[in-house]
């Protein structure tokens, strides 16, 4: 079977997951990384390569997305800087696997599908924890019934902001700092995902720091029928990273969601009129999954099923939907 030749754009901290799994996928290789920063690439590969003497260093981002013999390129660049590098690598033909969010606005996530079917190349969004498989496990919970309609979801995602990510928000929410951009994307994808069916209006509020970042956001998503979900975001509080869900005839909990791949995968959940069941479920690396699956999509020549492009600019809208709630104070229509 043929081999992808996989490039990454930018020496992020998010390679510290992904560069492995690339590694570790059996159709792949990895030939090169990219920094702008002198000697940032080189470092990059050393630090998480297991085969650091055959992954190239650059500091040229056109040598990665020039390379003949590169097929595929991961960009995990600041969210701001994706859509133009995307579309660059798209140019070039090559298949490209986007960190979340894929873009800042839903007619960049347009201009990218709309590239990527012209050039005849795949694209996916970030979204690993799609992979893991206890949110399989919930999926059949939701699919089976069980849980009879689902009426309500909650998600939350906090961490405490490091002094050596303050980066990240020492520019405005407007110019893609802040948790909303940054942590928010797993927030309200995992919402769209459990609740079904697309979001009709957002409305959120958030705490902006002196940069007008937000360091945290709570927000209302409403979906056919009258249907809630709600999301809360914080660079401020203490970890959180879990999610319930709330049928007609029964609920669970999703204690530790966006999560490193050693962490237990725990799901809880009660059905009406019987005792509450704690399911353990067996430890998955979805940055593995997450590559293993676009690595397929790519030598199937197919769309990814999980996370579509139709999936992306919805999940755009709404991000958007939310933005523009958080400046206007207004519910905003998706
Ligand atoms: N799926 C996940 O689990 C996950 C986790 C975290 C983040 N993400 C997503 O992945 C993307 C990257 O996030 P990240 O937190 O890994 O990024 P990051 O470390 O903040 O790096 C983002 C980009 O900024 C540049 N950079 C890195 N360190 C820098 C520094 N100290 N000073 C100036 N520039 C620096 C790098 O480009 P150059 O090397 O070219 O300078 C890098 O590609 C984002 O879209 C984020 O939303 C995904």
């Amino acid at each position: 079977m043929k081999t992808i030749n996989w490039g990454i754009l930018g020496a992020a901290r998010v390679n510290q997951r992904l560069l492995p799994a690339i590694e570790n996928n059996p159709h792949s290789k990895l030939l090169m990384l990219a920094s702008r920063r002198e000697g940032a690439a080189q470092e990059c590969i050393n630090q998480y390569s297991k085969y650091p003497t055959e992954v190239e260093a650059s500091q040229e981002f056109d040598e990665v997305i020039q390379h003949p013999d590169i097929n595929a390129i991961y960009i995990p660049l600041a969210n701001e800087e994706h859509t133009e590098v995307a579309l660059k690598v798209i140019q070039h033909k090559k298949h490209v696997l986007i960190e979340k969010p894929m873009a800042l606005t839903k007619d960049e996530v347009i201009q990218i599908t709309n590239a990527a079917k012209k050039n005849e190349v795949q694209v996916m969004e970030g979204f690993m924890y799609a992979f893991h498989p206890q949110f399989d496990f919930i999926q059949q919970m939701i699919a089976s019934g069980k849980l009879g309609k689902i009426q309500y979801a909650h998600s939350m995602f906090s961490f405490p902001i490091q002094p050596a990510r303050y980066y990240r928000i020492n520019r405005s929410i407007h110019d893609g700092g802040g948790a909303h951009w940054d942590i928010g994307p797993y927030a309200i994808h995992t919402l769209r995902k459990v609740m079904g069916g697309s979001v009709k209006r957002a409305f959120a509020t958030a705490q902006m720091n002196t940069h007008q970042a937000d360091m945290s956001a709570s927000g209302i998503l409403e979906f056919a029928d009258h249907r809630r979900a709600t999301f809360d975001i914080s660079f401020e509080c203490t970890r959180r990273s879990e999610f319930q869900i709330f049928g007609d005839k029964g609920c669970l909990k999703c204690h530790t969601v966006w999560q490193h791949e050693n962490d237990e995968a725990i799901i809880s959940y009660e059905l009406d009129g019987s005792t509450p069941v704690v399911e353990k479920i067996p430890k998955g690396n979805h940055f593995d999954l997450e590559v293993s699956h676009f690595v397929n999509c790519i030598l199937n020549n197919k769309e990814s099923d999980k996370l579509s492009m139709n999936d992306a600019i919805h999940q755009a809208a709404t991000m958007e939907a939310v933005y523009q709630s958080i400046q206007n104070s207004h519910w905003i229509s998706v």
